[in-house]
């Protein structure tokens, strides 16, 4: 997020109404909802959107399953998004849904731009697509030529009348723009991958079908009204529909978007597509897109089609919603995976939130109260702790960068460093030893210093935990809100004598799980420390890389997979009751015969996988390259099912 303008835009997905929220859909809200926030706090004019996705296939599909019409199933479930998100306090300034008689005009309307301009154009579609993902594919993209390389469900064979976008022709000028604008796409490593992608070469997009029904119509002008417009045209641009494209333009000041966050799932469609789009249709592109990880549960992405989803209410109304955001953003750095347990967050807020946060509070009322009738006076404040405030203000002034990286959780992490120097600093200068010495303008100047780490404390956590930093300052007498952030914050001004309000305590421990499902995973005695240090980009902890189960196995069977020039079927004994069936692409490079009786390197714990009509139990681990391959193997023979690592 940048600070230089003044304004702020900040958008998440529209999310598709064909799945109830669950806690994946209240992370990225949350995230979204907490920037919001903060550049309110700052003082940025802010528009904050979101809303549902609604036309499409997929849809279509799940509204004839249920026997309900698309439009009153995308009514319920888009309702439930919205009530949600209302009971989460989420502070959405608009909540746009794609059957808005306003979306549809704004989407009609940047079709005919496109159109005019000559970057669409009428042919033929040949290919496959995937339903779930409402994405196309070409044949060399599909797993053993059926299957989506995205989702592993079976595509369809698609030959239609299609409208195109030239997507081809903005292949380099998106290349420019990653190349130009270092943090154009979020995080780095990330970026990357969009880059080889687009690399390897665009072709262009079908964005129209005329299979079904449930999507926007092409303009008028156009007159061909078989066709409707692919679900990805009319969604991405909802972004700027929102903002009134086409009609009254009022709120298109707020264009282009500071920041809009995605799953690392569909970034693809806005890190590329979109872009060429707005490229199109001459607007100016997004200031970031950034992209964050899943939650999953046992390592696996959460989705209603899995059946593994957390219902966010049921968390928040078991821990209480600000500490379920606080959580989320804490515990997983952005971009990389976090899988959801209740023991992750339970520890959260008894050690983060209770034992460093509530006990300081504690601390100052207690001291407060027992030296000094409840008053505060920050005069000595300066001459005694010079040093850990010019620490700690040295720390408050760096937190903002990592706001505009995106880098949620080191933000909080850097600012829990300044509850550690309040609280070192208690036990370092012994207020109560202060006392008994008489010197008491010393063990004021201490109290003091620590309550105002706390306030300042208070306004950088705002954004996160809105009401309960409320009841903080409220302590001191102080509003968090723009005019006091600017003294208290940027002028760094301290407390004026004041009388302390006591408050019931805010993070009581919770001694025990709260919920009864989902059950706690098996990561969940991951070390915290261990976790915290995963944050850079690709690097993993000790015990992500103990999550996957490597064993040698012993081939007992060997033979060709009929009908595949790649594969062979193999039995595996790993030491277990029954051998293993694996199907390995490996037929090139080894016969059948010269592998039975031979030791190799399994991955045993991957979910089973169908491939080519065959249950596949494992991996085996290779060294290869585009030319050649070669089994990783150990040096002396060992017992089957022996672990690696
Ligand atoms: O993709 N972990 O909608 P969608 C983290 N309509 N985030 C998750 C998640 C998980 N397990 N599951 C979902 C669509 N999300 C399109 C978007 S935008 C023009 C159109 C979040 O309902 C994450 O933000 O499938 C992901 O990108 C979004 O929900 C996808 O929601
Ligand atoms: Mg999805």
């Amino acid at each position: 997020m940048e600070n230089k303008c003044k304004r702020a835009y900040i958008t998440t997905p529209i999310y598709y109404v064909n799945d109830v929220p669950h806690i994946g859909h209240a992370y990225t809200t949350i995230i979204c909802d907490t920037l919001a926030r903060y550049s309110r706090l700052i003082g940025l004019e802010t528009y904050f959107l979101t809303g549902t996705d609604e036309h499409g296939q997929k849809i279509e599909e799940a509204a004839k399953k249920r026997g309900k019409s698309a439009q009153s199933y995308a009514d319920e479930i888009s309702g439930k998004f919205r009530a949600l998100w209302d009971e989460f306090e989420i502070s959405y300034d608009d909540f746009i849904r794609t059957t808005d008689e306003r979306h549809k005009k704004g989407v009609q309307k940047a079709f005919e731009v496109m159109y005019n301009k000559g970057d669409i154009y009428k042919d033929m579609y040949e290919g496959h697509y995937c339903v779930s993902c409402e994405s196309f594919f070409t044949q060399n993209q599909l797993i053993d030529n059926e299957y989506c390389p995205d989702c592993g469900k079976p595509t369809n064979i698609v030959k239609e009348e299609s409208y195109f976008f030239r997507l081809s022709k903005y292949e380099d000028k998106l290349l420019e723009w990653y190349e130009s604008k270092e943090n154009c796409v979020l995080p780095k490593g990330k970026k990357n991958e969009v880059i080889s992608f687009v690399k390897q070469g665009l072709k262009d997009l079908s964005v129209t079908r005329t299979s079904f029904d449930w999507g926007i119509k092409l303009p008028k002008s156009i007159n061909d009204p078989k066709h409707v417009m692919y679900v990805w045209l009319d969604a991405l641009l909802n972004y700027i529909t929102a903002l009134g494209y086409g009609d009254d333009e009022k709120l298109m000041k707020f264009w282009p978007a500071t920041v809009q966050v995605v799953g690392k799932d569909i970034l693809r469609f806005h890190a590329i597509y979109w872009p060429a789009f707005l490229m199109s249709l001459d607007l100016p592109l997004p200031k970031h897109i950034a992209a964050h990880g899943w939650w999953t549960r046992n390592g696996e992405k959460m989705s209603k089609s899995k059946g593994n989803v957390v219902n966010p209410k049921e968390v928040a109304d078991a821990y209480g919603l600000e500490n379920f955001r606080y959580f989320m953003l804490r515990e997983v750095p952005f971009g990389q995976d976090g899988d959801f347990s209740q023991k992750a967050l339970m520890d959260r807020i008894n050690s983060d939130l209770s034992n460093d946060l509530g006990n300081l509070l504690n601390r100052v009322l207690g001291m407060s109260g027992k030296y000094f009738d409840m008053q505060i006076d920050s005069k000595d404040v300066e001459k005694f702790h010079k040093k850990e405030l010019d620490e700690a203000n040295a720390i408050f002034d760096s937190l903002q960068a990592f706001i505009f990286d995106m880098q949620l959780n080191r933000y909080l992490e850097n600012l829990w460093r300044v509850l550690t120097i309040a609280n070192q600093s208690i036990a370092t200068y012994e207020p109560w030893a202060k006392m008994k010495e008489g010197k008491k303008d010393e063990a004021m100047a201490l109290v003091a210093l620590v309550a105002n780490l706390l306030l300042k404390t208070a306004f950088y956590f705002h954004p996160v935990m809105p009401k309960t930093t409320q009841k903080i300052a409220s302590v001191f007498g102080i509003k968090i809100d723009n005019d006091n952030y600017k003294k208290f914050i940027e002028d760094k001004t301290l407390l004026e004598t004041t009388t302390l309000e006591k408050i019931p305590p805010l993070f009581p421990k919770i001694e025990k799980i709260l919920m009864a499902s989902p059950e706690p995973t098996t990561n969940k005695e991951t070390p915290k420390e261990q976790i915290k240090e995963s944050k850079d980009e690709g690097i993993i902890t000790i015990d992500q890389f103990f999550q996957t189960k490597l064993k040698i196995g012993t081939i007992l069977e060997a033979k060709e997979v009929e009908g595949s020039d790649r594969l062979l079927l193999l039995k595996v004994d790993l030491g277990e009751e029954k051998p293993r069936q694996i199907v390995a692409g490996i037929k090139s490079y080894y016969s059948p015969d010269s592998l039975i009786d031979t030791q190799v390197c399994i991955v045993a714990n991957l979910k089973p996988a169908k491939i080519f009509g065959h249950k596949s139990e494992g991996m085996l681990l290779a060294a290869k390259d585009k030319k050649s391959l070669t089994l990783l193997r150990p040096e002396t023979k060992v017992k089957s099912g022996t672990s690696v690592g």
